[in-house]
């Protein structure tokens, strides 16, 4: 199962359209999807045509009690398309809470308890970083952040990321992130500039798909339908299409392929007289960087090349001893799946480890 967030604090950038049309796409390709309107104002709700006198509960009785769980609370949409809807009581949220330990993981531990397959859950959040995001942030693995054709998109990007480098010092909590240019029409000059920024700025973690400036979003929503089910031929339904592939498309790496004997001695870390090398098999990456105590866990690390064959490698001097180390791909902080030496690392992870004689 993936957690997805979708989180940005501005405004208006399209989190609600993406995780509406997203949850109907990746229903579509036979997933099992949950979306959960984790936003005060109730729009992934209403985008689904539900009225609040159309549920007793809601993402608000997931936060408070420990007894409801997502089976008792969610509204099925279609077979294999549920969702927990929200109202305006989930501003009391805040307050309620306000004595409570641990009360920034209230969501992550329902939803920890319920024994529903999902494949994906996504959560819409609201436009602001205060108890609901970060209780969506840390019940995930994985954050959205939909990014209009903006200045202030840029800088709203640059903020989210702050955020989750924060989470990562204080809570020892890694959410992989996902910059989505969304609601982009793009001829104009200089929203040609913001995209060639942003894949300057965020070449691990900028998605591929573009959601494109369309006012089919606005008719879906009003009609309380996704786009797909308006006019599945649009090219609105055709983005969302394009970007459920990408989204399950990346499950690969995230998923550790199993390890044998052969693949580790043929991949693993080897001392050579160029250095050590390092290779990763990670066929559908864009990009993958090597990061360790050597480097002091740099986020920016040594870029591994990207052989013929697929493979991705890189050689590096490194003082004999102990060493310990992670590959960055696309973003994701993962241990090298081709060595079987681990060490427990402090955020309840593994980081690989290398012993150069
Ligand atoms: N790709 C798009 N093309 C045209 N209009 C869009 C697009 N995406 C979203 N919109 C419209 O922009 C408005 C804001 O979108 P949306 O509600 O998804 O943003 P949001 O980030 O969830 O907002 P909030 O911060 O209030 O939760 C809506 O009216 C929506 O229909
Ligand atoms: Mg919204």
């Amino acid at each position: 199962m993936r957690v997805v967030a979708l989180a940005n604090q501005k405004g208006g950038c399209g989190k609600t359209t993406t995780a509406t049309n997203l949850a109907a796409a990746l229903a579509q390709l036979g997933h099992k999807v949950l979306l959960l309107d984790n936003d005060p104002q109730g729009h992934a709700t209403l985008s689904f045509g539900f009225r609040e006198r159309d549920f007793t509960l809601s993402t608000y009785d997931l936060f408070l009690t420990t007894d409801i769980l997502v089976e008792d609370a969610f509204l099925e949409i279609e077979p294999g398309l549920h969702l927990v809807p929200a109202g305006v009581e989930l501003s009391a949220v805040e307050m309620a809470l306000a004595r409570e330990p641990e009360r920034d993981v209230r969501l992550r531990d329902n939803l920890r308890r319920s024994a529903l397959p999902y494949d994906y859950i996504l959560i819409d959040c609201p436009p602001s970083v205060g108890l609901l995001t970060f209780n969506a942030l840390l019940a995930s693995g994985e954050v959205i952040i939909p990014v209009d054709p903006s200045c202030y998109g840029l800088q709203a990007v640059r903020k989210m990321r702050e955020t989750l480098t924060m989470l990562r010092q204080k809570k020892g909590h890694d959410v992989v992130p996902r910059v989505l240019m969304s609601g982009f029409d793009t001829r104009p000059l200089f929203v040609r500039k913001i995209m060639e920024e942003l894949a300057e700025l965020y070449p691990d973690d900028l998605m591929e798909t573009i959601i494109h400036h369309t006012v089919r979003f606005r008719e879906a929503a009003g009609a309380g339908l996704p786009v797909a089910r308006l006019d599945p031929d649009s090219r609105g339904a055709h983005d969302f299409r394009m970007l459920a592939r990408e989204v399950a498309g990346k499950e690969s790496l995230v998923a550790v392929p199993a390890l044998d004997h052969w693949t580790a001695l043929l991949h693993g870390p080897q001392v050579t007289k160029a250095g050590v090398r390092f290779e990763a098999d990670f066929p559908r990456a864009r990009s993958v960087r090597l990061t360790g105590t050597f480097c002091n866990w740099s986020a920016k690390g040594l870029a591994l090349a990207k052989r013929e064959d697929g493979i991705w490698e890189a050689h590096l001097q490194l003082e004999n001893g102990r060493h310990q180390y992670r590959f960055i791909v696309d973003g994701a902080w993962l241990p090298d799946p081709h060595n079987t030496e681990t060490v427990a690392n402090e955020f309840g992870g593994a980081n690989s480890l290398l012993l150069v004689p």
